[in-house]
């Protein structure tokens, strides 16, 4: 997955010209640029790649979830539906904003259950978040038809999965208002870097002044700015921006890399016939940014991951025992472990997960192996590997 594999002298060459004229800064400084606004078309670029009418650039992906849910005003004790198998940043940039997490069950696409989603609307829900993990996506009309019936804002985390595609459409253009991560590890990267994604103009505007401290960005004094309402910085820089572009024109390139590698891998292993692959919503192309398949079960797929690592296949993933990905191991959450006062109301509302179980997800993650396909391997790599993981599978079983 990672587009910083590939760091070519199209990403220095953006690079530098943000450093030759001294500009780091998005906003402002206009004469001293020299017609360098690298983050204004990162976003131009972005809108062409999505079809979409407005990108808002951010600090991160987590910035962007943030971002999101506060331009389309969720905040304080607003339940947002998510699913138990994501990335830590999901429950964090909810709380953030004072809103209240809803963790549910995933299905055998590794993402958001409608059932469970519609099982867990009350009240106080505003929003659905669905997360499109490792590069493969939920049942996006089945999700959109929950969020109508209820009247709640659609949320599509895409961080893992730019260049994937469901019903001919972009993962993260889908829903009311879609977020991107571009941090060192994504398929393209900004160093550190985040998008909202969005055809509500009224959102964009929101999001465009939120990130940058509430300013409307009229004129071009950022001195005689007025500010609409309160704001916090989740800018990103020009240099990040800059590594964005050259990257985003690169995309293309980059998931046909992926899907190369990813078949190569996927033929080999479709050779044993207990192994199976998640389910891909009908309509639905992955951006092949990661394979992910089924083994029997538990201690077979434990057995495997761990053969993965002692023979040399690495960036397989085991969730079901890993810290950052399932809710099984996220005990920080479970004990509201913060920093600071936490408020009554999320406490309040999170006091489900004291007793909540998550069986049907545990059912999909237990049994799941996800390998990241790099771009820098060779086929000749990639046969080896894919003959490498297939004996081993073989052996465990
Ligand atoms: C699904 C998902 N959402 C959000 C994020 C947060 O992105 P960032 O690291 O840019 O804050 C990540 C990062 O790994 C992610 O995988």
């Amino acid at each position: 997955m990672p587009g910083f594999e590939l760091f070519s002298d199209l990403e220095r060459k953006e690079v530098n010209d943000v450093l030759d004229n001294g500009v780091l800064m998005r906003y402002g400084f206009d004469g001293m640029r020299k017609g360098h606004w690298k983050a204004k078309e990162l976003e131009s670029e972005l809108e062409k790649t999505f079809g979409s009418n407005h990108v808002q650039l951010v600090s991160s992906g987590t910035a962007a979830v943030s971002v999101a849910l506060a331009s389309a005003g969720v905040g304080a004790g607003d339940e947002v539906i998510m699913p138990a198998f994501t990335f830590v940043a999901s429950f964090e940039a909810i709380m953030l904003i004072g809103a209240i997490p809803v963790l549910v069950d995933i299905d055998d696409t590794l993402t958001l259950d409608p059932k469970a989603v519609e099982a867990a609307v009350t009240p106080k829900t505003k929003a659905v978040m669905v997360v499109q993990m490792c590069g493969s996506m939920g049942d996006m009309d089945a999700l959109r038809a929950v969020c109508d019936t209820h009247n709640l804002l659609f949320v599509e985390d895409a961080c893992q999965a730019i260049g994937g595609v469901y019903k001919g459409k972009p993962l993260g253009s889908i829903a009311d208002v879609g977020c991107f991560s571009f941090d060192f590890v994504k398929t393209i990267t900004c160093g550190e870097g985040g998008a909202v994604v969005t055809n509500n103009k009224e959102y964009y505007l929101n999001a465009d002044h939120y990130s940058d401290h509430g300013h409307d960005h009229v004129g071009s004094d950022r001195g005689a700015e007025t500010h609409p309402f309160l704001g916090y910085n989740f800018r990103i820089s020009e240099l990040n921006a800059a590594v964005g572009l050259a990257q985003v024109r690169r995309l293309p390139e980059f998931i046909a890399i992926q899907k190369k590698n990813y078949s190569i891998i996927r033929d080999v292993l479709s050779q044993i016939p207990e192994v199976t692959f998640r389910t891909v919503p009908e309509g639905g192309e992955e951006s092949y940014a990661f394979l992910n398949f089924y083994l029997p079960d538990l201690e077979i797929a434990r057995n495997t991951s761990k053969a993965f690592k002692d023979n040399g296949i690495d960036v397989c993933f085991h969730y079901y025992d890993n810290n950052w990905h399932y809710i099984r191991r996220w005990d920080h959450l479970k004990n509201l472990k913060s920093l600071f006062p936490i408020s009554n109301e999320v406490k309040a509302g999170l006091k489900y997960l004291e007793t909540k179980t998550f069986e049907q997800s545990d059912r999909f993650i237990a049994r799941n192996i996800s390998c990241l396909i790099k771009l820098s391997w060779t086929e000749d790599e990639v046969k080896a590997r894919g003959k490498k993981m297939a004996d081993i599978i073989n052996s465990i079983l």
